[in-house]
């Protein structure tokens, strides 16, 4: 059972302290101010308000030999996910062997270990394989699909049997923030993508199939998360659950292309199964003049925005919907306006010059 430690003493680990969630999470712990967060990366960021080791987590004896310091560790959020791209499945040995890694070369020295908080996700229930029933709930069975998030739970299940500590999952759907210097992000694909097609004089063509338009599909906002992982860390009756976390209206893009076709002034389009990777290719030399005719920051098109991620996330076939009743149930009762999520962030990149 997780007790509370004496918030002086609390020191948390967070393993992917440079991703999306990482980061966020991190931020978040310093705004608390008595939570400790050590980050951990190949590459750490050396802006980060909080310390960082430089650690390769495939590799056993590079975490044995940097983590030795790490004596006392209370907390454990483990964010990190080995690189992969567009929307291939990742590798279920490799991060497997991750947290393993890291688990050999933590558990050991942590003596005051309270909890381990895993960041997954939706495709826990395969969502990417096969349609499944909705909506997703907690205890449903993966079927013959096994996802790096079902070994991964499996491991830290094994692990913790017979141990003090206990541990949580979170499962998110596609992450959304404010952040400009994000590639993958599917408000700024978005918000460059409207702005451009408006430039041309185009109506707001839908960039995938019919079938992609009308499913159900959910988003997790990053804050929210983060906040979500914190409160399952230090609530006791969260020890060794799992709970979906989704921004909690499920919509369609058939429902959100019209308020954003409103709110980038143009007509409404339809799905015409293109896609936002092969829009980008040759429109180089329009977002240049809009750079200069807006007076936007200067940025590179290409680079700005992850453009097969946006494709990745239109390009679902069924409803992928998780029920959040279980965590409201437990006292996590935070829901986002996804529509309102998605207008503030063209808000943010506009008053950030990132679009006009
Ligand atoms: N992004 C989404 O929309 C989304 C949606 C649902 C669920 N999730 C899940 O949420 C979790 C976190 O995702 P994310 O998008 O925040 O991740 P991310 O932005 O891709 O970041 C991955 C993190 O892992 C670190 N990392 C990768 N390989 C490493 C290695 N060998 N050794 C040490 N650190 C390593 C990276 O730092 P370095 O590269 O510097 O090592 C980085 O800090 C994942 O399980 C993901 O599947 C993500």
């Amino acid at each position: 059972m997780t007790t509370t430690t004496p918030s002086a003493r609390r020191k948390t680990l967070i393993a992917g302290a440079t991703g999306q969630i990482g980061s966020s999470v991190g931020m978040h712990l310093m705004g608390l101010g008595d939570w400790g967060p050590i980050g951990l990366a190949r590459t750490p960021d050396p802006k980060a308000p909080y310390p960082m080791i430089a650690v390769d987590l495939t590799d056993a004896f590079d975490c044995q030999n940097k983590l030795a310091q790490l004596q006392d560790i209370t907390h454990f959020l483990y964010a990190a996910r080995f690189d992969h791209f567009g929307g291939e499945l990742e590798s279920k040995d490799t991060n497997v062997t991750m947290l393993r890694n890291l688990l050999d070369a933590i558990e050991p020295l942590s003596k005051n270990l309270q909890h381990l908080h895993l960041v997954h996700g939706t495709k826990y229930y395969g969502h990417t394989v096969q349609e499944r029933r909705t909506p997703y709930r907690e205890d449903d069975t993966c079927g013959n699909f096994k996802s790096f998030y079902f070994e991964q739970q499996q491991l830290v299940q094994q692990r913790q049997f017979g141990q003090n500590w206990s541990w949580s999952i979170s499962r998110p759907h596609a992450f959304c923030n404010y952040r400009t210097d994000e590639a993958r992000n599917m408000l700024l694909v978005l918000g460059l993508y409207a702005s451009i097609l408006r430039e041309l004089g185009e109506p707001l063509h839908f960039p995938g199939t019919p079938r992609s338009f009308e499913v159900k599909t959910q988003f997790s906002w990053l804050p929210t998360l983060a906040r979500s992982a914190v409160w399952m860390m230090t609530e006791p009756q969260c020890a060794n659950q799992a709970y979906n976390i989704v921004n909690g209206d499920p919509l369609s893009w058939s429902e959100l292309w019209p308020l954003f076709a409103q709110y980038f002034k143009m007509a409404v389009g339809q799905p015409n199964s293109s896609s936002f990777a092969r829009f980008a290719t040759d429109k180089d030399a329009v977002w240049q003049s809009m750079i200069k005719k807006y007076d936007l920051k200067k940025t590179d098109l290409q680079t700005l925005a992850q453009w097969p991620y946006g494709d990745y996330v239109l390009s679902l076939q069924w409803d992928v919907v998780s029920d959040m009743s279980k965590a409201q149930r437990d006292g996590f009762t935070e829901t986002i306006n996804t529509p309102k999520m998605f207008l503030g962030g063209f808000d943010y990149f506009r008053e950030h010059k990132m679009i006009p």
